[in-house]
């Protein structure tokens, strides 16, 4: 019968369909790490050159040749990874025109590129560097870590954010944009790097922890579920997480290969 016939080839298919799926993730993962890695700890002198020569062209007509700043624009030195990353991952950066404020738009440019840019910058001198999601996550906090986050932004952030984070006009035409649709990333750098009226919050200010507080406050805010997801926002943890998902999206594929051809077979 074929019932009984499948019964006995059973229990040899499925340990062998866990053995390829576990071979699969491990190479995938053997694959991509390499590659996150590399990317958060700057791989040195290479990418420093490669920031250089995309500086010199996208950049330095405002911020001079080696980022020391002209009548256009503000010096570099010292911003760290942290503001670049912000600055050209919100798209405020490379800014179009002279204007009361470079707004926020969509980059055009790649991770890698901007990745390089922020190496280079921070070659310049040292300042706050690109965060890890342990620094900056908002998820998981309980709901008295979450009040306690809004009670820090009514204190720090609400005078130019308003209360709910809905943003404010300021003098001189500039404006506090609203925070609803920030990524937990950004959040963090803004706050660590302070753009334009905005003031530095140093870790001797808020803490890595009361900025995670805020930024899960802020999350509770979110007019949309995924209103935070931003896809100019995918550095290293971004493609980790990609890496599972197409890992994950593999093993089910050969899974299935597995339980098709093993149907067919009979
Ligand atoms: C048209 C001129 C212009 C160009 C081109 C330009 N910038 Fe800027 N940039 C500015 C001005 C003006 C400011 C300060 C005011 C502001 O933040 O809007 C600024 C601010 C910044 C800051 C924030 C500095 C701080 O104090 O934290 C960073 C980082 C930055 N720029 C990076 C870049 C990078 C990287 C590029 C090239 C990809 C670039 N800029 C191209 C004009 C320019
Ligand atoms: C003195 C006014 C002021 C205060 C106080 C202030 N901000 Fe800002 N913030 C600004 C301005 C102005 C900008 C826009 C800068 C730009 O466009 O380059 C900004 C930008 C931001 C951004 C980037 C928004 C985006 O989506 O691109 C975030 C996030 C942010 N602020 C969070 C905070 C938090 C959190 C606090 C409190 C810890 C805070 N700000 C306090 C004025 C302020």
């Amino acid at each position: 019968m074929r019932f009984l016939s499948t019964r006995r080839r059973h229990p040899a298919a499925k340990p062998l369909a866990l053995v390829l799926a576990l071979f699969v993730m491990g190479g995938l993962y053997a694959a991509l790490a390499p590659a996150t890695q590399s990317n958060a700890d700057t791989t040195g002198q290479a990418q420093i050159a490669q920031g250089k020569d995309l500086f010199e062209l996208n950049c330095s007509s405002c911020h001079g040749l080696n980022g020391e700043g002209t009548p256009e624009a503000p010096s570099l030195i010292g911003v760290g990874a942290a503001s670049v990353d912000f600055q050209m991952e919100t798209g405020r950066m490379p800014m179009a025109r002279p204007g009361a404020q470079a707004p926020a738009k969509k980059t055009l440019y790649s991770a890698e590129e901007i990745s390089a840019i922020a190496a280079y910058v921070a070659s310049l001198g040292t300042g706050p560097a690109i965060p890890s999601e342990d620094q900056y996550s908002g998820t998981g906090l309980d709901a008295k870590a979450i009040a306690r986050g809004g009670e820090l932004f009514r204190a720090n952030c609400s005078a130019c954010h308003n209360f709910e984070g809905g943003g404010g006009a300021l003098p001189n035409g500039k404006y506090a944009p609203p925070l609803t649709q920030t990524s937990d990333k950004h959040i963090y750098e803004a706050i660590r790097t302070g753009p334009q009226q905005m003031p530095v919050f140093s870790k001797g200010v808020l803490t890595d922890q009361d900025v995670k507080e805020i930024v899960g406050y802020l999350n509770t805010l979110h007019d949309s579920p995924n209103g935070g997801f931003d896809l100019g926002g995918l550095g290293p943890v971004g493609e980790g997480l990609w890496g599972w998902v197409i890992g994950l999206g593999g093993v089910l594929l050969i899974i299935t290969w597995i339980a098709s051809r093993g149907a067919r077979a009979r």
